[in-house]
């Protein structure tokens, strides 16, 4: 099997996509606001805007996701996750002497200190989430840059792309520590995608394993202000340091409603077990009011294109053996309980989450380790808006409605 098959699973996905949504209206794009701006709110920020941005965009309706006007399956199919961290970086395609020089840089980068390795592994780490591994590894590297603290745009971002190095080295480690076993040095002649997989593994991927990897970093690499990249730019509105602002996003992207739904997805499919389970696995979950974990979206109201990817991918490697068959299975059940149920009436689709984690558990890794891929590449996303927004800083600070009561009388401890 060659690479060329998932360019053509990424082809058909486009198809499919153009097909299915033609009929919504097209995305009026905004050149900006003019602030103060008036906006309807619900319940968790919804339909705020926090700031504008040249970054990404996501139209729920279409299901479109473009980074910085590259619509994400022209860029799933032609791109490297490389070339796509520059590009949400610095706002244009790289040129061969750009990506050159930008992987001279993360190659120059991709080693951790030592004492990041040695902290991973005073951690009990086999008890604990990677993701808290993961934002421990990146707090000891704030801790061990004294020069962090400019707030400037340059500094930031040469932290931001070393950061991008280094987090798939320091999510390989800790997946290795977590089985016990010595981290893997990075190898200066693979990419970012084949060099994550080697660090893992401690052998070279074969050509698909590689640009499936890659494909998958490409589309989780942005996605609007989702809550780890709004926590990202919220921490750093505060002129605090790009490590804390990358700390605070993993600690938000754990979360099972944000990038955790990936591994509870796993989890879910196999105590489901088969295809045969589905409807009264379905059935029980929508009488207790559980939301099924790798799907709806609170901008998607059409199908996620990432999904659009990633399910075909799923397809792809169930071939690989049993489990992934029957897991692949029982998605595509439970995908068709779900959307029958909930698609059309409340525009409930999978999501990027469903498929991925299918895709990564064929590839042998360790279904605690699917959220920290999910940081690997969100990276990207993270430093880009951070800097973007602190070109013209303004401090993050909404209000909260004050519901409780006004003159409580003061009661001394001795009398409560
Ligand atoms: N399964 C079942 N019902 C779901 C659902 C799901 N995964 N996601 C949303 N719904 C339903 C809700 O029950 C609600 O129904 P109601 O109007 O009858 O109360 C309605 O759809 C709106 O849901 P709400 O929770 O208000 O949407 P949101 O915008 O706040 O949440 C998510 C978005 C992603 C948090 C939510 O869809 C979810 O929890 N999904 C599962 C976790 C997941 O996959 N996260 C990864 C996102 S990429």
């Amino acid at each position: 099997m060659s690479a060329q098959v998932v360019n053509q699973i990424i082809k058909e996905a486009a198809i499919k996509a153009a097909h299915e949504t033609n009929d919504e209206p097209e995305p009026g794009l905004t050149k900006g606001v003019e602030w103060p701006v008036t906006a309807t709110l619900g319940r968790g920020l919804e339909g705020a805007i926090s700031n504008t941005t040249e970054i990404g965009y996501v139209n729920g309706a279409k299901g479109w996701l473009i980074y910085r006007g590259y619509n994400c399956f022209d860029l799933a199919e032609q791109s490297s996750f490389e070339e796509t961290a520059y590009l949400l970086l610095y706002g244009k395609l790289p040129t061969i002497s750009d990506l050159n020089g930008f992987n001279d840089k993360l190659l120059a980068y991709r080693n951790i200190p030592q004492s990041v390795i040695q902290v991973l592994k005073m951690l009990p780490i086999k008890k604990s989430h990677p993701m808290s591994s993961l934002a421990t590894a990146v707090s000891v590297l704030g801790n061990l840059d004294g020069d962090s603290d400019k707030a400037e745009v340059e500094a930031e971002r040469e932290i931001s792309i070393k950061l991008i190095a280094q987090m798939a080295t320091i999510a390989a480690a800790i997946a290795r520590i977590r089985q016990g076993r010595e981290p893997v040095n990075p190898d200066p002649t693979l990419s970012n995608a084949a060099n994550f997989l080697y660090m893992m593994t401690g052998e070279a991927p074969d050509e698909v394993a590689e640009r499936i990897m890659d494909v998958s970093l490409i589309l989780h690499a942005d996605h609007g202000m989702n809550a780890s990249t709004f926590t990202t730019m919220v921490v750093n509105s505060s002129l605090s340091d790009m490590y804390s602002s990358v700390v605070g996003g993993i600690g938000s992207l754990k979360g099972p409603l944000h990038g955790g739904a990936n591994e509870r997805v796993l989890y879910d499919l196999q105590e489901i077990g088969s295809p045969d389970n589905v409807t009264s696995w379905f059935n029980k979950a929508r009488e207790s009011k559980r939301k099924v974990m790798g799907f709806g979206h609170r901008v998607y109201k059409a199908y996620d294109p990432r999904a659009r990817i990633l399910g075909p991918v799923a397809h792809l490697m169930a071939e690989k053996n049993a489990e992934s068959q029957r897991l692949y299975d029982t998605a595509v059940a439970l995908e068709k309980a779900v959307t029958q149920a909930l698609g059309k009436e409340k525009k409930i689709f999978p999501n990027v989450d469903f498929y991925s984690g299918i895709v990564y558990k064929a590839m042998s890794i360790d279904t605690a380790m699917f959220t920290p891929i999910f940081a690997v590449s969100r990276i990207a996303g993270w430093t880009a808006r951070a800097l973007e927004y602190l070109k013209d800083n303004r401090l993050f600070r909404p209000r909260a409605v004050y519901t409780g009561p006004a003159k409580a009388e003061y009661i001394g401890i001795d009398r409560r």
